[in-house]
């Protein structure tokens, strides 16, 4: 599959080399040109000058780039977009990390979407740290990726936007409050089958 991955920083370059790792054609573009030269070398990306050639190429687009520059990116990309999956990384975090820039109103997921029409948005990989997203195991355990996309239930999906971004928002704060490791994360136990995919 070709995946266009939008930011080359902590998320872009860990989620790029676990996708090449799995067979996928990657491609990264970020503002610098040079650090997403150096990263796609690094993790056997190509790369692109610009977020709307990447989306372009793409048939899924990652967005994994501070939750402040997705308004300026999604108007460069929707156009390319339309009919084509979206997954978010973003955490909406206030610019003071005091918590979510979304205050109770509509996930950022749910921004994204509105202007993006047309693409499946998919929140994915956001509760993950970075060091996690290139290594799923931690203290010898695989930890789960959590996921939310608009289905036919739409509610269920609004709902369960809020709570990945909730649920993020919980790890970073302990881990802020503590000064740990950024290598915890979630495992779910006794989920329903019909909530888990392989
Ligand atoms: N770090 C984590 O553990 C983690 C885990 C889960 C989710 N997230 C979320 O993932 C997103 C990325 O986090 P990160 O840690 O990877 O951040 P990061 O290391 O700061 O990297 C951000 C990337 O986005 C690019 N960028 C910024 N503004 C841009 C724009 N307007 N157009 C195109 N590219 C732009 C930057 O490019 P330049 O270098 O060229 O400016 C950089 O490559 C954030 O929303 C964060 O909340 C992070």
């Amino acid at each position: 599959m070709n995946i266009a991955i939008i930011g080359s920083g902590n998320v872009g370059s860990a989620l790029g080399s676990s996708l090449v790792s799995a067979g996928h054609r990657v491609t990264v573009t970020a503002r610098d040109s040079v650090k997403a030269t150096t990263v796609a070398a690094q993790i056997g990306a190509s790369v692109v000058p610009s977020a709307l050639a990447a989306a372009e190429a793409a048939d899924v687009i990652v967005l994994a780039i501070p939750y402040g520059a997705v308004e300026s990116v999604a108007k460069e990309i929707a156009a390319a977009v339309s009919g084509k999956v979206v997954i978010d990384t973003t955490n909406p975090l206030k610019a003071d990390y005091s918590g979510l820039a979304t205050d109770g109103g509509p996930s950022g997921a749910e921004r994204i979407a509105a202007q993006l029409p047309g693409a499946r948005v998919v929140k994915a990989f956001n509760t993950l740290f970075a060091s996690i997203q290139a290594d799923t195991a931690v203290h010898g355990q695989t930890v789960d990726g959590l996921i939310a996309a608009d289905d036919a239930d739409a509610k269920t999906t609004v709902a369960e936007l809020r709570e990945l971004e909730s649920l993020a928002w919980l790890n970073i704060a302990l881990q802020l409050r503590t000064g740990g490791s950024w290598k915890s994360s979630f495992v779910l136990i006794g989920a329903p089958d019909k909530a888990i995919a392989a």
